[in-house]
């Protein structure tokens, strides 16, 4: 375990506990990380102490320097402060019960045992004492490590105590079965399916961070299933809940959309780290059930889905306490754009449909490219293949009219106020239906995007409804 606490902080804290006359010991995520093997440069370290940690961490926080700035959360009993990569957190050990209708706990001190049994999981149980006589000794009650090995959540008391101390933690239990790799012990999980209905009390803060965590997984498709499978889904994303199952009609069923979608977050996320493109990946068909039709001769459609699902989500953001600035945007506009590469790539592409594709999805027009790409799912090879050969050709397409014209973020090279200055207008309709005559124009191809062509272009379209430019 002498690998866990060989940074010099330890001994620090070590030797401050020890001339206190009090107890220390590093417990929760650094500890299970640690025994992982898993990245913990920049980790937080949170240290349960018999006493107060409030005391104790003022006291190594003057040691290491004395401008430390330490912030107290006199209501937790907790102190913390930042040194080097670490944000380290002090607490006392606690023992602690919630009343069934709230998340605010009663307190009272206890000792490391009291503190292991409130925690969570098994594998964020394990502490490391950091005192003289067994320093360095793994205190691991509930066998957490053997549970690291056969890579199981299993909670330390009976699940639905834990649970009910704080409903997040099943949550909590799939985020780390997502992110790890781990399965959920059986009975933890019919636990959590049993208690799914408590979710309501916490807040979507919580929440959010938790799906956050889930949805940067190396396969989120993990989490989402079992989010499923607990019930928790149904009651925290009911839209995304919706997605699942596959409806039959004269002998002719179709995709089962919950499915699809994990399969292209996934895609997504072996190619792309970024935490809205996943976002978008999982919204981007979220308007199916709500547009689903089955039509005499043609079968199942969903008309619309992408503006629809679009226009749903800043709801859900909002509801989700995700941002509502450019991340909200950014992933309204890849589900309303998701089907515009593919179509293209079905019929023989016009320059001017790309160019109106480059217009509209500006600097995203790579993640939305990606994206699409992701959404090729079926289980017909060849037919995969097929997309993916037009696709490329879609991309290649683009590239070279972007070079050509750069379409991406551009503003038409005359302005409105240029339009008034140049024909004595006054602001108003006609000055915008000249602006964006020249912005069609250039997206059809009729002109290129230049200032002189523009100009020109701009003449004659204003004398067609006889205007004449002012002379100078
Ligand atoms: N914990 C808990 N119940 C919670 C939240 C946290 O018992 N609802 C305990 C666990 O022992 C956990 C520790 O507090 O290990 C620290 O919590 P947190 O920082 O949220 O999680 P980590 O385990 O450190 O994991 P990560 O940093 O990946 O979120």
């Amino acid at each position: 375990m002498k690998k866990c606490i060989s940074d010099r902080i330890f001994s620090l804290i070590a030797d401050t506990a020890y001339e206190s006359g009090t107890e220390a010991y590093v417990i929760g995520g650094y500890v299970r990380d640690c025994l992982l093997g898993r990245d913990h440069d920049q980790k937080d370290i949170d240290i349960v102490v018999k006493g107060s940690g409030i005391d104790l961490a003022r006291k190594v926080a003057r040691r290491i320097s004395p401008g430390i700035k330490v912030t107290v959360y006199r209501n937790f009993g907790t102190a913390m402060f930042r040194t080097g990569n670490h944000i380290i957190e002090f607490v006392g050990a606690r023992k602690e019960s919630y009343s069934s209708d709230s998340r605010k706990p009663i307190v009272e001190d206890g000792d490391l045992e009291d503190d292991q049994n409130r925690r969570d999981f098994t594998i964020n149980a394990l502490a490391i004492s950091l005192n003289r006589n067994n320093y360095g000794e793994l205190i691991d009650p509930f066998n957490g490590i053997s549970d690291l090995d056969q890579c199981l959540i299993r909670t330390p008391l009976e699940p639905g105590r834990t649970f009910s101390d704080d409903p997040l933690r099943m949550l909590r239990a799939i985020r780390f079965a997502s992110q790890l790799d781990f399965s959920i012990q059986p009975e933890t999980f019919e636990s959590i399916r049993k208690n799914a209905g408590r979710i309501s009390i916490v807040s979507y803060e919580r929440i959010t961070v938790e799906l956050n965590k889930i949805l940067m997984s190396s396969r989120p498709s993990l989490g989402f299933r079992l989010l499923y499978d607990s019930g928790l889904l149904e009651k925290i994303m009911p839209e995304f809940y919706k997605l699942k199952g596959v409806d039959k009609k004269d002998n002719q069923g179709h995709k089962d959309n919950f499915d699809h979608t994990l399969q292209v977050v996934d895609n997504v996320s072996a190619m792309s780290d970024s935490l809205w493109l996943r976002w978008a990946a999982l919204l981007h068909d979220i308007a199916k059930p709500v547009t689903k039709k089955y039509i005499e001769g043609t079968g199942w459609t969903f008309h619309g889905h992408e503006f629809i699902g679009s226009k749903m989500v800043p709801g859900i953001f909002k509801r989700l306490k995700l941002p509502m600035g450019d991340s909200m945007r950014y992933v309204k506009k890849l589900v309303a754009l998701h089907l515009r590469p593919i179509i293209l790539s079905q019929e023989s592409v016009t320059d001017s449909a790309l160019r109106r594709l480059l217009f509209d999805a500006g600097d995203d027009i790579d993640d939305l490219m990606l994206l699409c790409e992701a959404d090729i799912t079926s289980k017909n090879e060849r037919k995969v293949k097929h997309h993916l050969r037009n696709f490329g050709i879609v991309r290649k397409k683009l590239q070279e009219i972007e070079q050509k014209d750069h379409i991406r973020n551009f503003q038409p090279p005359i302005d409105g106020n240029e339009i008034i200055k140049m024909f004595n207008l006054k602001p108003g309709r006609q000055v915008g239906s000249l602006k964006s005559s020249i912005k069609e124009a250039i997206l059809d191809g009729i002109i290129p995007n230049e200032y002189k062509a523009a100009r020109e272009f701009l003449i004659k379209k204003a004398a067609e409804i006889g205007i004449k430019p002012v002379e100078k």
